[in-house]
């Protein structure tokens, strides 16, 4: 798919099939998160999880809803695959650009492929501090983890363009 098209059929998705996504898929999807620009090339602060077990991702599930004391909460949306982005914490601020770098060339290589994903942030930020969450993780010694993605089959895949506007964000000019 050219690239400006990809952009602009890009959209959240929160409803996904049962189906789990194949291990070519999720491959493409790794390349496209290492092919991301991080600063200074400290490619050695990331590390990536892949999360495709039922359990695991129930788990935390029902945790996040115990942590947001909301029952009904579905962080997840019920996507099969998660993949969780980590950095080395002492990088600071520099960590979520370079997350966010990672998750964007996923969100934009899954739309390319024709899946569903949606950006996680909000359900990490939550279990963070959770001693039991990092340990789970698998992640190293020293890392965090900032954000991630769920991805899938959509239940409606949507395939058209959408149409966006300049002045969506205020931007001014000096020139
Ligand atoms: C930094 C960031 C964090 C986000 N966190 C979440 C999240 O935790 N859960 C969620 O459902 N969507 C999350 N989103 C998705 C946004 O809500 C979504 O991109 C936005 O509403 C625009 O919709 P679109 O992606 O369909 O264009 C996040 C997006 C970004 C960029």
């Amino acid at each position: 798919m050219e690239t400006l098209k990809t952009m602009l059929v890009r959209h959240s998705c929160r409803s996904y099939t049962d189906a789990q996504i194949t291990d070519e898929e999720l491959n493409t999807l790794l390349t496209a998160a290492v092919s991301a620009p991080i600063g200074r090339a400290l490619y050695e602060n990331m590390h990536l999880t892949v999360i495709q077990d039922p359990a695991f991702l129930d788990k935390w599930t029902r945790v996040l809803r115990e942590t947001a004391n909301d029952p009904a909460a579905n962080p997840l949306y019920g996507g099969k695959t998660w993949i969780v982005v980590s950095s080395l914490a002492e990088t600071g601020e520099i960590a979520f650009a370079n997350s966010a770098c990672m998750v964007e060339n996923m969100c934009l290589a899954a739309t390319d492929l024709g899946l569903g994903h949606v950006y996680i942030y909000g359900m990490i930020r939550m279990l963070e501090h959770n001693p039991d969450f990092a340990k789970e993780l698998g992640i190293p010694e020293g890392f965090r983890p900032i954000s991630g993605i769920v991805v899938g089959y959509e239940k409606e895949p949507q395939t058209q363009e959408r149409p966006v506007s300049l002045d969506r964000v205020a931007t001014n000019y000096i020139r």
